[in-house]
């Protein structure tokens, strides 16, 4: 089966991403939130990030109002049916994405793929609020979307092939590469992700280093783009958090304990950039202040 018309639901950072992408490959999207409003709002960002793009050459005008056009705006649940596909990108709350799953099981036609971006909940355990574990999925896509280049899928424990070679071919479509995951908790790339920043935290914890040293390290010797500690900043220190702690409680194994210091800061409100203060500080714009 081919997968042309796709239903977005969640329209914040991930959703309008995911929703950007699939018109740019050009399929035809309808994005929806929890309220017209915030629905509009998504595609509203949608329409500044292709104008920047414009604005530098990399898109033709003519090409950004084609992808423009065939976004279209939804509330809610009700507006599911007609979809080849429906990807979940609401907060990542399992009663949340329950009741979600549940609301689209009535409205979506009874064929349609069901794909959750979850980052961390089973999708096996999403797939029992709906009436279709065999076409329940994981699609994660990474931040910012129309940037980068992979897409994990996880294949549930009743996931069957028909749904699985579908998403892949979507996937490809849409640009990106393809990695496949058991779901297991945190899938494969939070799974590494989470223990490496984590261990960075201890380092720091344990004044083993600065975090300037950590990241500097990181960055120099191991050659990646940006150091674990910035890092947990930009994504979020409440977020690693809730990785670790999902890694620990689905192994049971004392490996994944999320190291105190990181715990301590989430109690503190020091998320990272978000609200100004993490492991380094942040201005208005999100900028790291020296
Ligand atoms: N932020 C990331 O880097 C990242 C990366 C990969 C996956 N994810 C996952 O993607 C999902 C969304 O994350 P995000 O960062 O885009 O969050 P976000 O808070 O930016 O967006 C979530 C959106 O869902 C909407 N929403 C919440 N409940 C809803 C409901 N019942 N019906 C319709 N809409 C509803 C909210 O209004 C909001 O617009 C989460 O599962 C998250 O774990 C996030």
């Amino acid at each position: 089966m081919s997968i042309d018309r796709v239903f977005v639901i969640g329209a914040g950072l991930m959703g309008h991403g995911i929703a950007q992408v699939s018109a740019a490959a050009g399929k035809r999207v309808t994005l929806s939130d929890r309220t017209a409003e915030l629905a509009d709002k998504g595609k509203a960002r949608i329409g500044s990030n292709l104008k920047r793009q414009v604005d530098k050459g990399k898109l033709e005008q003519s090409a950004a109002d084609e992808i423009l056009e065939r976004i279209s705006t939804g509330e809610g649940a009700d507006g599911a049916a007609g979809h080849d596909i429906v990807i979940e990108a609401v907060f990542e709350d399992e009663s949340v994405k329950r009741q979600t799953w549940e609301a689209l099981t009535k409205s979506a036609d009874a064929d349609a793929i069901f794909a959750s971006n979850t980052s961390s909940i089973s999708i096996t355990g999403l797939a029992t609020a709906t009436d279709r574990a065999p076409r329940f999925i994981g699609l994660h896509f990474f931040s910012p979307v129309p940037v980068m280049g992979l897409i994990e899928i996880i294949r549930g424990l009743e996931t069957d092939d028909e749904t699985y070679d579908a998403c892949r071919t979507f996937a490809e479509e849409l640009g990106k590469t393809v990695i496949e995951s058991k779901d297991y908790p945190g899938f494969l790339v939070n799974r590494m992700l989470g223990p490496f920043i984590n261990e960075a935290v201890f380092a720091l914890m344990e004044s083993t280093g600065t975090a300037e040293d950590i990241d500097t390290g990181a960055k120099l010797g191991l050659n990646h783009p940006m150091g674990p500690l910035e890092l947990s900043d930009f994504i979020g220190n409440d977020v690693m958090l809730g990785v670790m702690d999902v890694l620990y409680r689905g192994f049971g194994d004392p490996k994944f304990r999320a190291a105190p210091l990181l715990r301590q800061m989430v109690t503190a409100g020091h998320l990272g950039r978000k609200t100004g203060r993490g492991f380094y500080t942040y201005d208005e714009t999100g900028k790291k202040v020296e």
